[in-house]
C-alpha cells in the first residue's frame, strides 16, 4: 500500500492519495478516517457499468461504518457530462435533503469524477468530495487535483470550478475489468506525464510497457512482481502530478515556467483539435493526446528545439501502448479550425508545449512557431 500526501498552500489544506490492492471492500472505515467526522449521508455518484461491477462492495462497506448511502448513477459516457445530468444529479442531491456536513463519493472513471467533483462544488457553495477512480487515466489524472467540470456544445471542459477531494482511493484490482482501449488511452497520458516530469518517471513508465504488454495487462493480476510494479507506477505518476498542482493549484494564468500546471497540455493543443474535429467520435481523450504528443515532438525536431534520438524514444513509448486509431482520412483543415477555439486561447493566445529534452518541457507562443512547421507536423505525424 502507498500514500501520495497533497498539501495545499490556500487555505492550508491536506489530504492523501492512498494506492493498493482490495481496498474497495474496506473503502467505509477510509472514508470515516478521510472525513474526520461522524458518519453522515453519502450521495454515491458513479454510472450504470462500474456501479453494476463494484458498486455492491462500496455501497455495503459505507453502510458498515454507519454511513446512510444514497446512490445516483448516470449513463456510460463522455457525452453525458454536461449540463443537464448535473442538473439531474443536483436535483438528487437536493431531494436527500443533503447537508454540509454530507459527503459525495465518486466511483468511476474521469467522466463520473468531473461531474460529481463539480456537483460537489456548487451544491450548498461546495460540500465534501471523495474519489474513487477505477480507470488508468483517472487514477493518473482526473482524480490527482481539483480541476471538475461539464462539457458544453462550445466544447470540453469549459464549465468548472476548483474542488479538491478530501481523499482519493485507488484499488488497483479495480483496472483489471478495463477495457483494453481504456488502458491505451490512460497509458498514453502516463507516456505524457513521464516525458515532461523527468527522465526517471518517463524510463519507469517505458520499461513498465516493456516488461508487462497491455494486451496480457489482465494475465499479470496473479504475478506479485506486476501488482508492486503497477503500484509504483502509479504512486509515481501520481506524485508527480501532485507536485505540479500542489505549487499551482488553480493554474495561474500569468505563469510559463515549466512547473507551471501549464505543462500538463503537453500534447493536448492537437489532442483537443484532433477530437473536436472528429466530433468526438474516434477518438478517447487518452488516443488523441497520444498523436498530440508525437506532432509536439515533431514540430520540436523542425524548429531545432527537440533532438531526433529523443523523439524517437516518446515513439517507441507510445509504440509500446498498442495500435490508436486510423487519422489518415481525417481533414487537416478542420484541426487546424479547431485551435481556434481550444479553451487555452480564451484570454490568452495559444501556447504550445514543446520539450527541449525528455523532462525539460517549455512553453511557446503560437506566434513563435511558423504556420507551415505545425501544418508540415500534422501532415507528416496524421497522414504518413
Ligand atoms: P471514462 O470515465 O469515460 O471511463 C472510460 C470507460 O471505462 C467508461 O465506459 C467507464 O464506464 C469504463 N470504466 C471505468 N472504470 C472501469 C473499470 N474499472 N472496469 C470496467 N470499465 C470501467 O473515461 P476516463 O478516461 O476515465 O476519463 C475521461 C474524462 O476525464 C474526460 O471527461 C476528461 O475530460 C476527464 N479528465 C479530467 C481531468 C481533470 O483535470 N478534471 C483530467 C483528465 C481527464
Ligand atoms: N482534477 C484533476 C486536476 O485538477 O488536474
Amino acid at each position: 500500500m502507498q500514500k501520495i500526501y497533497v498539501k495545499l498552500k490556500e487555505f492550508p489544506r491536506r489530504y492523501d492519495i492512498k494506492i493498493g490492492k482490495n481496498l474497495l471492500d474496506d473503502c467505509g472505515n477510509w472514508t470515516k478516517n478521510c472525513l474526520h467526522a461522524a458518519p453522515a449521508k453519502i450521495v454515491l455518484i458513479s454510472n450504470t457499468k462500474v456501479f453494476g461491477i463494484y458498486g455492491e462492495a462500496v455501497r455495503k462497506s459505507l453502510e458498515a461504518q454507519g454511513f446512510e448511502v444514497f446512490v445516483w448513477l448516470m449513463k456510460d459516457g463522455e457525452k453525458y457530462k454536461n449540463f443537464r445530468v448535473l442538473e439531474c444529479a443536483l436535483e438528487f442531491i437536493c431531494e436527500k435533503k443533503i447537508k454540509r456536513t454530507d459527503t459525495i463519493v465518486a466511483l468511476g472513471g474521469g467522466v463520473v469524477g468531473d461531474l460529481a467533483g463539480f456537483a460537489a462544488a456548487i451544491y450548498l457553495r461546495g460540500i465534501a468530495f471523495l474519489q474513487i477512480p477505477t480507470t488508468f487515466l483517472a487514477m493518473i489524472d482526473s482524480s490527482v487535483g481539483g480541476k471538475t467540470g461539464v462539457n458544453t456544445e462550445s466544447g470540453k471542459n469549459l464549465i468548472g470550478a476548483f474542488h479538491q477531494p478530501s481523499g482519493v482511493l485507488i484499488d488497483v484490482n479495480t483496472l483489471q475489468t478495463l477495457p483494453r482501449r481504456e488502458l491505451t488511452a490512460g497509458f498514453c497520458e502516463a507516456v505524457k506525464q513521464g516525458a515532461i516530469a523527468n527522465r526517471k518517471l518517463f524510463n519507469q513508465t517505458a520499461e513498465f510497457l516493456k516488461n508487462f504488454p497491455l494486451n496480457r495487462f489482465k494475465k499479470y493480476f496473479s504475478d506479485k512482481n506486476f501488482l508492486t510494479s503497477l503500484e509504483n507506477l502509479l504512486a509515481a505518476q501520481i506524485a508527480f502530478k501532485a507536485e505540479i498542482v500542489m505549487q499551482d493549484e488553480r493554474e495561474d494564468v500569468g505563469r510559463t515556467d515549466a512547473k507551471s500546471r501549464k505543462i500538463l497540455n503537453f500534447g493536448h493543443t492537437v489532442g483537443h483539435a484532433l477530437e473536436k474535429a472528429t466530433d468526438y467520435k474516434i477518438f478517447k481523450h487518452g488516443e488523441a493526446v497520444g498523436y498530440g504528443i508525437l506532432v509536439a515532438g515533431e514540430i520540436g525536431i523542425n524548429t531545432g528545439v527537440f533532438d531526433e534520438n529523443e523523439f524517437n524514444l516518446l515513439r517507441d513509448a507510445l509504440h509500446s501502448v498498442g495500435k490508436l486509431p486510423e487519422t489518415r482520412n481525417i481533414n487537416l483543415q478542420r484541426v487546424f479550425e479547431a485551435f481556434s477555439f481550444d479553451k487555452k486561447t480564451i484570454g490568452n493566445s495559444l501556447q504550445w508545449i514543446l520539450l527541449e529534452e525528455i523532462g525539460k518541457p517549455k512553453i511557446f507562443r503560437n506566434k513563435d512557431i511558423p504556420k507551415p512547421v505545425i501544418e508540415r507536423a500534422l501532415k507528416k505525424i496524421l497522414q504518413k
